[in-house]
Protein backbone atom coordinates (compact mmCIF):
# COMPACT_ATOMS: atom_id res chain seq x y z
CA UNK A 1 0.00 0.00 0.00
CA UNK A 2 1.32 3.17 -1.32
CA UNK A 3 1.47 6.74 1.71
CA UNK A 4 0.20 9.02 0.11
CA UNK A 5 0.85 13.25 1.41
CA UNK A 6 -1.70 15.79 -0.26
CA UNK A 7 -0.33 19.41 -0.08
CA UNK A 8 -2.57 22.47 0.12
CA UNK A 9 -3.06 26.08 -0.01
CA UNK A 10 -6.69 26.73 0.22
CA UNK A 11 -10.24 25.72 -0.05
CA UNK A 12 -9.01 21.34 -1.04
CA UNK A 13 -11.99 20.37 -3.32
CA UNK A 14 -9.33 18.78 -4.75
CA UNK A 15 -8.12 17.00 -1.59
CA UNK A 16 -12.00 16.56 -0.86
CA UNK A 17 -12.18 14.68 -4.65
CA UNK A 18 -9.40 12.54 -3.25
CA UNK A 19 -11.23 11.91 -0.07
CA UNK A 20 -14.66 10.71 -1.42
CA UNK A 21 -12.96 8.51 -4.30
CA UNK A 22 -10.72 6.77 -1.74
CA UNK A 23 -14.16 6.40 0.38
CA UNK A 24 -15.36 4.45 -2.76
CA UNK A 25 -12.58 2.17 -3.07
CA UNK A 26 -11.10 4.09 -6.42
CA UNK A 27 -7.36 4.97 -4.84
CA UNK A 28 -6.45 1.41 -5.57
CA UNK A 29 -3.58 0.70 -3.15
CA UNK A 30 -2.86 3.83 -2.28
CA UNK A 31 -4.23 5.42 1.14
CA UNK A 32 -3.80 9.25 2.34
CA UNK A 33 -1.72 8.89 4.83
CA UNK A 34 -1.22 13.20 5.23
CA UNK A 35 -1.92 16.38 4.53
CA UNK A 36 0.53 19.24 4.95
CA UNK A 37 -0.99 23.14 4.25
CA UNK A 38 0.97 25.72 3.43
CA UNK A 39 -1.47 28.17 5.38
CA UNK A 40 -2.46 27.65 9.18
CA UNK A 41 -6.01 28.42 8.04
CA UNK A 42 -6.75 26.73 5.24
CA UNK A 43 -9.94 25.14 4.90
CA UNK A 44 -8.71 22.36 3.39
CA UNK A 45 -7.59 21.01 6.87
CA UNK A 46 -10.81 21.18 8.18
CA UNK A 47 -11.62 18.73 5.27
CA UNK A 48 -8.64 16.19 6.41
CA UNK A 49 -9.40 16.43 10.18
CA UNK A 50 -13.03 14.75 8.78
CA UNK A 51 -11.78 12.25 7.48
CA UNK A 52 -9.67 11.22 9.73
CA UNK A 53 -6.20 12.17 8.49
CA UNK A 54 -3.42 13.39 10.40
CA UNK A 55 -3.15 17.28 9.11
CA UNK A 56 0.38 19.34 9.45
CA UNK A 57 1.03 23.28 9.26
CA UNK A 58 4.20 24.01 7.20
CA UNK A 59 3.49 27.92 6.76
CA UNK A 60 6.08 29.53 4.06
CA UNK A 61 6.79 32.68 6.20
CA UNK A 62 7.83 30.29 8.86
CA UNK A 63 11.12 29.85 6.75
CA UNK A 64 13.72 32.05 5.47
CA UNK A 65 13.30 31.13 1.60
CA UNK A 66 11.83 28.93 -0.87
CA UNK A 67 15.34 26.02 -0.37
CA UNK A 68 15.05 26.28 3.24
CA UNK A 69 11.03 25.77 3.01
CA UNK A 70 11.13 22.81 0.56
CA UNK A 71 14.41 21.14 2.98
CA UNK A 72 11.91 21.11 5.51
CA UNK A 73 9.32 19.83 3.62
CA UNK A 74 11.07 16.78 1.97
CA UNK A 75 12.48 15.99 5.81
CA UNK A 76 8.97 16.16 6.68
CA UNK A 77 7.83 13.85 4.15
CA UNK A 78 10.76 11.40 4.56
CA UNK A 79 9.86 11.11 7.94
CA UNK A 80 6.18 9.95 7.63
CA UNK A 81 7.69 7.42 4.71
CA UNK A 82 5.52 9.24 1.95
CA UNK A 83 5.97 7.72 -1.68
CA UNK A 84 3.76 9.89 -3.35
CA UNK A 85 3.55 13.51 -3.21
CA UNK A 86 0.38 15.36 -4.52
CA UNK A 87 0.27 19.09 -5.29
CA UNK A 88 -3.72 19.89 -4.59
CA UNK A 89 -3.81 23.82 -5.00
CA UNK A 90 -0.32 23.83 -3.49
CA UNK A 91 0.47 27.61 -4.62
CA UNK A 92 4.31 27.68 -3.38
CA UNK A 93 6.95 27.02 -5.99
CA UNK A 94 9.28 24.73 -4.84
CA UNK A 95 12.83 24.07 -5.68
CA UNK A 96 14.76 21.30 -7.19
CA UNK A 97 15.64 19.34 -3.85
CA UNK A 98 11.91 17.98 -3.60
CA UNK A 99 12.06 16.83 -7.59
CA UNK A 100 15.20 15.27 -6.31
CA UNK A 101 14.18 13.54 -3.94
CA UNK A 102 10.72 12.40 -5.10
CA UNK A 103 11.56 11.52 -8.92
CA UNK A 104 8.54 11.17 -11.11
CA UNK A 105 6.93 10.56 -7.66
CA UNK A 106 5.23 13.85 -7.37
CA UNK A 107 1.77 14.76 -8.77
CA UNK A 108 0.11 18.62 -9.54
CA UNK A 109 -2.95 19.46 -11.12
CA UNK A 110 -3.24 22.01 -13.04
CA UNK A 111 -6.17 24.24 -14.44
CA UNK A 112 -5.06 24.54 -17.79
CA UNK A 113 -4.67 21.98 -21.08
CA UNK A 114 -0.53 22.32 -20.46
CA UNK A 115 1.31 23.93 -21.86
CA UNK A 116 -1.67 26.44 -22.40
CA UNK A 117 -1.51 29.15 -20.13
CA UNK A 118 0.77 27.74 -17.19
CA UNK A 119 4.05 28.32 -15.65
CA UNK A 120 4.84 31.05 -13.63
CA UNK A 121 1.93 33.72 -12.35
CA UNK A 122 -0.45 31.17 -13.46
CA UNK A 123 -2.42 29.38 -10.42
CA UNK A 124 -5.84 29.45 -9.08
CA UNK A 125 -8.46 32.37 -10.86
CA UNK A 126 -5.66 33.53 -13.02
CA UNK A 127 -5.54 30.80 -15.13
CA UNK A 128 -8.97 31.26 -15.97
CA UNK A 129 -9.14 35.42 -16.17
CA UNK A 130 -5.95 34.61 -18.56
CA UNK A 131 -7.89 32.01 -20.82
CA UNK A 132 -11.21 34.29 -21.11
CA UNK A 133 -9.03 37.23 -21.72
CA UNK A 134 -7.18 35.37 -24.69
CA UNK A 135 -10.41 33.91 -26.28
CA UNK A 136 -10.30 30.43 -26.62
CA UNK A 137 -13.22 28.31 -26.79
CA UNK A 138 -11.57 25.17 -25.00
CA UNK A 139 -9.80 24.88 -21.64
CA UNK A 140 -9.51 22.08 -19.47
CA UNK A 141 -7.09 20.60 -16.56
CA UNK A 142 -3.92 18.67 -16.76
CA UNK A 143 -2.50 16.01 -14.01
CA UNK A 144 1.23 15.94 -14.56
CA UNK A 145 4.49 14.52 -13.09
CA UNK A 146 6.47 17.64 -11.13
CA UNK A 147 9.74 18.15 -12.88
CA UNK A 148 12.42 21.15 -11.90
CA UNK A 149 10.29 23.26 -14.79
CA UNK A 150 7.21 24.88 -13.41
CA UNK A 151 4.64 23.26 -15.00
CA UNK A 152 7.07 21.13 -17.39
CA UNK A 153 6.97 17.99 -16.07
CA UNK A 154 5.69 14.91 -18.15
CA UNK A 155 1.65 14.92 -18.90
CA UNK A 156 -0.25 11.85 -16.88
CA UNK A 157 -3.87 12.58 -17.85
CA UNK A 158 -5.72 15.73 -19.58
CA UNK A 159 -9.21 16.70 -20.16
CA UNK A 160 -10.82 19.26 -22.19
CA UNK A 161 -13.33 21.43 -20.91
CA UNK A 162 -15.57 23.43 -23.23
CA UNK A 163 -15.93 27.67 -22.78
CA UNK A 164 -19.23 28.97 -22.83
CA UNK A 165 -20.73 32.28 -23.53
CA UNK A 166 -20.39 34.83 -20.69
CA UNK A 167 -18.40 32.69 -18.90
CA UNK A 168 -16.26 34.56 -15.70
CA UNK A 169 -13.38 32.96 -14.56
CA UNK A 170 -15.33 31.58 -11.55
CA UNK A 171 -17.82 30.01 -13.52
CA UNK A 172 -15.15 28.42 -16.21
CA UNK A 173 -12.96 27.69 -13.07
CA UNK A 174 -15.96 26.01 -11.08
CA UNK A 175 -16.83 23.66 -14.20
CA UNK A 176 -13.19 22.37 -15.24
CA UNK A 177 -13.33 21.18 -11.67
CA UNK A 178 -16.43 19.27 -11.73
CA UNK A 179 -15.70 17.93 -15.36
CA UNK A 180 -11.92 17.43 -15.04
CA UNK A 181 -9.98 18.14 -11.81
CA UNK A 182 -11.97 16.48 -9.60
CA UNK A 183 -11.99 13.08 -11.93
CA UNK A 184 -8.62 13.30 -13.28
CA UNK A 185 -6.73 13.55 -10.10
CA UNK A 186 -8.13 10.82 -8.05
CA UNK A 187 -7.49 8.71 -11.24
CA UNK A 188 -4.13 9.47 -12.04
CA UNK A 189 -3.27 9.28 -7.99
CA UNK A 190 -5.20 5.54 -8.10
CA UNK A 191 -3.11 4.67 -11.43
CA UNK A 192 0.37 5.37 -9.37
CA UNK A 193 -0.83 3.45 -6.60
CA UNK A 194 -1.19 0.35 -9.14
CA UNK A 195 2.38 1.07 -10.62
CA UNK A 196 0.46 1.70 -14.19
CA UNK A 197 2.58 5.06 -15.07
CA UNK A 198 5.81 4.40 -16.89
CA UNK A 199 7.74 7.80 -18.10
CA UNK A 200 9.13 7.75 -21.62
CA UNK A 201 11.12 10.73 -21.86
CA UNK A 202 8.16 13.32 -21.70
CA UNK A 203 5.71 10.82 -22.32
CA UNK A 204 3.44 9.17 -19.55
CA UNK A 205 2.34 5.50 -20.78
CA UNK A 206 -0.56 3.70 -18.93
CA UNK A 207 -0.05 0.36 -18.51
CA UNK A 208 -3.32 -2.10 -18.49
C1 LIG B 1 -7.47 24.21 -8.45
O1 LIG B 1 -8.19 24.70 -9.55
C2 LIG B 1 -6.08 23.78 -8.86
O2 LIG B 1 -6.05 23.20 -10.13
C3 LIG B 1 -5.37 25.10 -8.87
O3 LIG B 1 -5.87 25.80 -7.75
C4 LIG B 1 -7.19 25.34 -7.44
C5 LIG B 1 -7.22 24.85 -6.01
O4 LIG B 1 -8.50 24.52 -5.61
N1 LIG B 1 -3.95 24.91 -8.81
C6 LIG B 1 -3.09 25.73 -9.41
O5 LIG B 1 -3.42 26.72 -10.02
C7 LIG B 1 -1.62 25.32 -9.29
N2 LIG B 1 -0.85 25.95 -10.31
P1 LIG B 1 -8.79 23.53 -4.38
O6 LIG B 1 -7.98 24.06 -3.17
O7 LIG B 1 -10.26 23.69 -4.15
O8 LIG B 1 -8.38 22.15 -4.75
Amino acid sequence: MKKIAVLVSGGGTNLQALIDAQGRGEIVNGQIAAVIASKPGAYALERAARAGIPGYVMARKDWPDSRAYTVALRDRLKELDIDLVVLAGFMIILTEELVEAYPNAILNVHPALIPSFCGEGFYGLHVHEKALEYGVKVSGATVHFVSAECDGGPIVLQKAVPVEENDTPETLQRRIMEQAEWKLLPRAVSLFCQDRLRVEGRTVHILD
